[in-house]
């Protein structure tokens, strides 16, 4: 028989700590998310229906984005154990330069759509944490505005070579004088993709207050007191837009892209060349040997073609193919700091996050983007520790493997 007494208070007081409530709602909520897809859920409730669909939905059935993501899933860790892991360097070089972690923000655009404070704070945790920021030629920040906000961050920006080839050599000027040190020419959008949530929602650029939208922003009142209340959302690149997205994308792409407008890019580009959106080999070899210095494995993140091949399978034949030429980096999925552990262990120099950071955007602006960094921090030190490994540069593809 088991013998029962009368807990003392002094024990009860013992286990009963209630947690100190936090008087800071942004706080209170961010302090819940321990995990992306915990920023995510917090993005979901914070954001008008349309907003978030515009950033977490992908091209048609979506299986290009869920693909990538359930071969992240399948990746198989191997470890060493017994390697002396108390102390874990994080950072690595990319295209000369060094970076705290091994991942940076990919450009996104329209970005204060999904919460106002947009690219500036991308930008400012750029700056705190080391690492590179993209601009979108569709942000709706302009280059000299993210420039200012974080004179110390490494910038990038990224180009859409758009019909209007004079409009292009400005973007590309501007920049270089603002002190972006390299370019990401995006390939992979000759006509836009098939945005089905977009269609379905009717999101239009800048948002219409429709019987629909109007009550949505009901039910999400503090989003919307501040689009009306901040500077006025607008593509910072473009002249204004009344349409849709869909209708602006095939606007402004040109299908009649070719190598041609690659090498003219070069030409008149002299800082670093990443060519973004290559999805299968020969087109690495290819622009490579058009001067590019880097390619970006990608398929948009699944918002251009739909059944698109998955860049993590990509990494080893690309790396053949480049053969040291240039250095090879991937996006599209990645959730975890484990996903970007794997990638670098199959042979990325870098990887990029687009949803990861935009949904910590949505959930609680500047602070909700630091939060994401520091799961991705949490995570891959965690990871490296648990594989046996110490530097990004000791990370090997015999490390994860796929299965
Ligand atoms: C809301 C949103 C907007 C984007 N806008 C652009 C853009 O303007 N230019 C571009 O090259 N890529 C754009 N991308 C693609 C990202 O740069 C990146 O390739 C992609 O987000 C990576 O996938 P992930 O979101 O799963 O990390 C966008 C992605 C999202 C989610």
């Amino acid at each position: 028989m088991t013998k029962r007494r009368l807990p003392k208070p002094s024990e009860l007081r013992e286990i009963l700590r209630p947690k100190p409530f936090v008087l800071d709602p942004t706080e209170r909520r961010l302090g819940r998310a321990h995990t992306i897809p915990d920023l995510r859920t917090i993005a979901r409730l914070r954001t008008p229906r349309a907003v978030f669909d515009y950033t977490d939905g992908a091209a048609e059935l979506e299986d290009s984005l869920r693909r990538a993501r359930q071969a992240f899933r399948r990746v198989e860790f191997h470890p060493n154990v017994l390697r002396g892991v108390a102390d874990v360097d994080t950072s690595t070089t990319v295209l000369g330069k060094r970076s705290a972690l091994p991942f940076a923000f990919a450009p996104t655009g329209f970005t204060r759509v999904m919460h106002h404070e947009g690219e500036r704070a991308v930008a400012h945790v750029a700056q705190r944490e080391g690492i590179p920021v993209s601009l979108s030629t569709m942000g709706t920040t302009s280059i000299e505005d993210v420039a200012a906000a974080a004179p110390e961050a490494r910038k990038w920006f990224q180009l859409y070579v758009w019909r209007d080839r004079g409009a292009g050599l400005d973007l590309m000027r501007r920049a270089h004088e603002s002190g972006f040190d390299t370019l990401l020419l995006t390939v992979d959008t000759p006509v836009g993709g098939a945005r089905m949530r977009d269609v379905r929602n009717g999101l239009t650029i800048p948002p219409t207050l429709t019987p629909r939208t109007f009550l949505d922003g009901a039910m999400h009142p503090a989003w919307w007191f501040n689009l009306l209340t901040t500077e006025p959302l607008q593509f910072a690149s473009l002249s204004s837009w009344g349409g849709t997205v869909a209708e602006l994308i095939n606007h402004m792409f040109d299908p009649a892209l070719n190598f041609d407008d690659l090498a003219w890019v070069r030409e008149n580009w002299p800082g670093k060349l990443v060519v973004k959106g290559i999805q299968n080999a020969d087109d690495a070899r290819d622009v490579v040997k058009h001067g590019a210095d880097a390619v970006l494995l990608s398929n948009h993140g699944g918002r251009q073609l739909d059944r698109a091949p998955t860049p993590l399978e990509l990494l080893p034949p690309t790396l053949d193919a480049v053969n040291g030429d240039a250095e090879v980096w991937l996006d599209t999925g990645i959730l975890s700091g484990g996903d970007i552990v794997a990638a670098i262990a199959q042979g990325a120099t870098t990887c990029l996050v687009g949803r990861a950071y935009l949904y910590g955007l949505m959930a609680g602006g500047e602070r909700g983007v630091q939060r994401c960094v520091d799961i991705l921090r949490t995570e891959i030190v965690r990871t490296m520790q648990l594989l046996g490994v110490r530097t990004i540069d000791a990370l090997r593809p015999s490390h994860a493997t796929l299965r």
